[in-house]
């Protein structure tokens, strides 16, 4: 059955191509932001209902971040709203280990709305569509956390299971949680960055205080630095957050993509092939 599918964020990593899978399905897609037509801003409640008027079922993306102060506040007047203007289902995509996250969650599995919860690990597409790029494109990835070992999941693969569970009632009240094949460290996934572009990349191993030294120095809003500072210490800073999960073979009857193979092709994209220096 086509079904008209409201994402949210659907200009960003995962949503842009969550919209492209749903459309390339056959169904009507609509998607939102702050530069979208109509508008629509998580700040600003009145954007809602616009967004809302005639959708089946939604994708949620909160920016920057469910951990952040006011995402509660958000996520319980959209799944209201949602709920009124008559929605079957919302796939909210979490993030794996942010316990400021889940609470969002509980929001909207008490919504009265159909619902699966998706929780990600951290994206690769943080090297090269995120906060990371720029690292990479300057040859120096500087951060924190250098022993953490991280599932780094594929966003691609990360659309392709929403796309999934969006539309099929089977995963009605699932959290799917969604990871790479394996963990890796930061110092890891630079190498295969480096040898994917045959450039040199080093990764400098620093302090979490060092890091928001660099951001404050770079003029990073306060709420963003205490955003990377939760994400760094909550996330990674504890290993329980990081095991693999199998869940994108359990939807997808398919392997997630490992780090190796997301450099090489990225790679061959040219995206870091621009130099910053
Ligand atoms: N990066 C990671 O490693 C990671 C891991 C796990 C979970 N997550 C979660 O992933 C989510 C981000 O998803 P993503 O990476 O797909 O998105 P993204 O690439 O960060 O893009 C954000 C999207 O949201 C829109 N947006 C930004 N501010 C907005 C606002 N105030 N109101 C309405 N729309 C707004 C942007 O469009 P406009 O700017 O045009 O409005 C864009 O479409 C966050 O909730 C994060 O917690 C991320």
């Amino acid at each position: 059955m086509k079904n008209n599918i409201l994402v949210i964020g659907g200009t960003g990593k995962t949503g842009r191509r969550v919209a492209e899978n749903l459309e390339q399905l056959g169904h009507n897609v609509r998607v939102v932001g702050r530069k979208t037509n109509p508008v629509f801003d998580w700040e600003n409640p009145d954007t809602y209902d616009d967004a809302l008027k005639n959708i089946d079922r939604a994708y949620i993306v909160y920016a920057p971040d469910l951990a952040v102060p006011g995402a509660r506040d958000a996520i319980t007047a959209l799944t209201k709203k949602a709920l009124k203007a008559g929605l079957e289902k919302v796939v909210l995509l979490s993030g794996k280990g942010e316990t400021e996250a889940e609470a969002c969650e509980d929001i909207v599995a008490n919504s009265g709305l159909n619902y699966t919860l998706v929780r990600a690990s951290w994206f690769n597409q943080n090297f090269s569509e995120g906060a990371f790029l720029e690292f990479v494109l300057n040859g120096t990835v500087a951060l924190p956390m250098a022993d953490a070992e991280i599932p780094f999941v594929d966003v691609n693969d990360i659309a392709d299971v929403v796309s999934k569970v969006l539309v099929n009632d089977a995963y009605n009240g699932q959290t799917i949680t969604i990871t790479g094949p394996e963990k890796r460290t930061f110092k890891q996934v630079v190498e295969m960055m480096a040898e994917a572009t045959n450039k040199q990349i080093q990764f400098v191993p620093i302090s979490i205080d060092e890091f928001k030294d660099g951001m404050r120095k770079a003029g990073l809003p306060d709420s963003y630095i205490w955003l990377f500072d939760y994400l760094f210490q909550e996330v990674l800073g504890n290993p329980d957050n990081q095991e693999v999960s199998d869940d994108i073979v359990k939807v997808l009857g398919r392997p997630a993509k490992d780090f190796e193979s997301f450099a090489r092709e990225t790679a061959a994209k040219g995206v870091w092939n621009q130099n910053n220096n």
